[in-house]
């Protein structure tokens, strides 16, 4: 499976990205009404974005390769008494989940790819996500000082999805990822993008 180092990040306390509670972006969105039907969380590392959309009633799979971090979101989910799914999943082989979703929501897994690996993880996302359907990247954006480790062009963002892989990309906007080392926060890009 790709990505399996990853769970070392999660061994010694809480890994870099793992801020304790949903990323604001994310809170909002949600409360506009931004996720709809059957949502997917891909690289939901602790949960925190998935417990949030769950406690809002709607039906949430959050897959990650950590399995470190899926057992502290089960319990998260268990301590909180919210319903919700967590399961193992290479975000590179979603199709293996055999399931469909009507929102799809990437918080910081995009931009952990590098440009080899985005079209197998895009056609991935397309397996999965129903015509009409929506996807929500939020990821470091290479606008404004400061940024993470991965920052990501809105051009980049606009070749990795468009209409001749089944995405047109909807809108993208600044915003901001909070980590635990940056002082404040980080700029973002904000993107949603339709399955066609
Ligand atoms: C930067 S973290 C973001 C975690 C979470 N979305 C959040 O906002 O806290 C990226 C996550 O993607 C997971 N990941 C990396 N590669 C993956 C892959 N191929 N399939 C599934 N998850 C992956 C990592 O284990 C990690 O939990």
């Amino acid at each position: 499976m790709t990505g399996l180092p990853w769970d070392a990040s999660y061994h010694n306390g809480p890994a870099p990205w793992d801020i304790g509670q949903p990323q604001p972006p994310i809170v909002r969105l949600a409360s506009e009404g931004g996720f709809a039907g059957a949502v997917l969380d891909a690289g939901c590392g602790t949960g925190e974005n998935s417990l949030h959309v769950a406690s809002l009633g709607l039906s949430v799979l959050g897959v990650d390769v950590a399995k470190t971090a899926l057992a502290i979101a089960r319990k998260k989910a268990n301590d909180r008494g919210i319903e919700i799914e967590f399961a193992a999943a290479d975000a590179f082989q979603l199709e293996r989940l055999g399931r469909m979703f009507e929102t799809v929501l990437d918080c910081g897994l995009f931009h952990t790819f590098d440009g080899d690996e985005r079209p197998k993880y895009v056609a991935s996302l397309s397996s999965v996500t129903n015509r009409d359907g929506t996807l929500y990247v939020l990821c470091f954006s290479d606008d404004g000082p400061d940024t993470g480790p991965h920052p990501i062009s809105q051009k980049e963002l606009r070749a990795a999805f468009n209409a001749s892989n089944g995405w047109n990309v909807a809108a993208i906007e600044a915003d901001r990822i909070q980590t635990r080392y940056h002082d404040d926060d980080a700029p973002a890009w904000f993107a949603t993008s339709e399955r066609i």
